[in-house]
């Protein structure tokens, strides 16, 4: 039997549906039941009435889904996944600005542990994080953790007072300007497509900005040919799949996600097999995590 006809049985036997972010790899991308951008994901897992949730991305995309599902099993291909970013914010200092500001929203980017999430006051995703903000009472914003993906969101709401955590993505960061003015001179006629959590510098070029999905619409609604991806290489796999005609160029050499890598088909059956790699949480902290999760959905939908 092939690793995908034992997925298909396994997946009946365990009444699972597969969750994917578009940085996995092509052939987990191929065999999910649901692709999609961190918003999407959460939303999904929701809405998902199956009783196992196979997650395949990192442990806060995992664990995200647990704290809106605690009745479901949620289960993960490599409990070694882990989003570096989500830990880039310090208690302390979250503790520091509440005192600092009276009227203070700590705005928590769905890359996070559970743990800082139950310190923050909502969430929010790169899809909607513009329209989350918009809506908060709140004048000033403490962005946590990552500081590219803050500063984007305060560009477009200057009318607020933001405070930057100095959390990043190391395979965002790593696309520089230079790289970029590279591409657009051996590719003048592509756009440039950026995921906010790319660099200031990164960010001024772009023609577009926005979330895995964002970026993966606006190519396939654009009348341009050619485009210039500004993100982790896996949406490379959705963005060909929509628009064979079209053509993708990378702009750096290390756009690649060690983590989001990590999962493999391989894994993937065998976590449906042995069902052992279980997301757990205390019920404390579950319930004061899902406070922003929830928040966020309300306000983002
Ligand atoms: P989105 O798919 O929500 O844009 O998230 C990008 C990301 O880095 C996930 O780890
Ligand atoms: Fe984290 Fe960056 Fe990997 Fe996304 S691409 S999981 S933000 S390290």
């Amino acid at each position: 039997m092939s690793t995908i006809d034992k997925i298909e049985e396994l997946k009946k036997q365990r009444d699972a549906v597969i969750l994917a972010h578009y940085y996995v790899d092509d052939e987990v991308q191929a065999i999910a039941d649901y692709v999609g951008d961190s918003f999407y994901l959460s939303k999904a897992a929701t809405a998902a009435t199956a009783k196992t949730i196979l997650f395949c991305g990192v442990s806060f995309m995992g664990e995200s889904a647990k704290i809106l599902n605690p009745g479901k099993t949620v289960i993960m291909p490599d409990m070694q996944a882990d989003c570096p970013m989500a830990h880039m914010a310090d208690l302390e200092k979250i503790e520091k600005m509440r005192r600092e500001y009276e009227d203070l929203a700590v705005v928590c980017y769905i890359n996070s542990t559970a743990e800082l999430k139950t310190y923050s006051d909502v969430c929010v995703t790169s899809s909607n994080a513009l329209k989350i903000v918009q809506a908060l009472p709140n004048q000033h914003i403490f962005f946590i953790p990552d500081e590219n993906l803050g500063r984007y969101v305060a560009s477009q709401v200057p009318e607020k007072h933001f405070i930057f955590n100095d959390g990043f993505c190391h395979v965002h960061t790593s696309i520089s300007a230079e790289n970029v003015k590279k591409a657009k001179e051996a590719h003048p006629g592509a756009e440039i497509l950026v995921h906010p959590e790319c660099t200031t510098e990164v960010v001024k070029l772009a023609d577009y900005v926005g979330s895995t999905s964002g970026i993966i619409d606006f190519a396939t609604e654009s009348r341009a040919e050619e485009f210039i991806i500004c993100t982790e290489m896996g949406v490379l796999y959705e963005l060909k799949q929509k628009n064979p005609g079209k053509r993708f160029y990378s702009v750096g050499h290390r756009q690649f996600c060690p983590n989001m890598k990590r999962i493999t088909l391989e894994k993937v059956a065998d976590a449906l097999e042995s069902m052992a790699n279980t997301v757990e949480m205390e019920e404390e902290m579950r319930l004061l995590a899902k406070k922003p999760l929830e928040r966020m959905l309300e306000l983002g939908s």
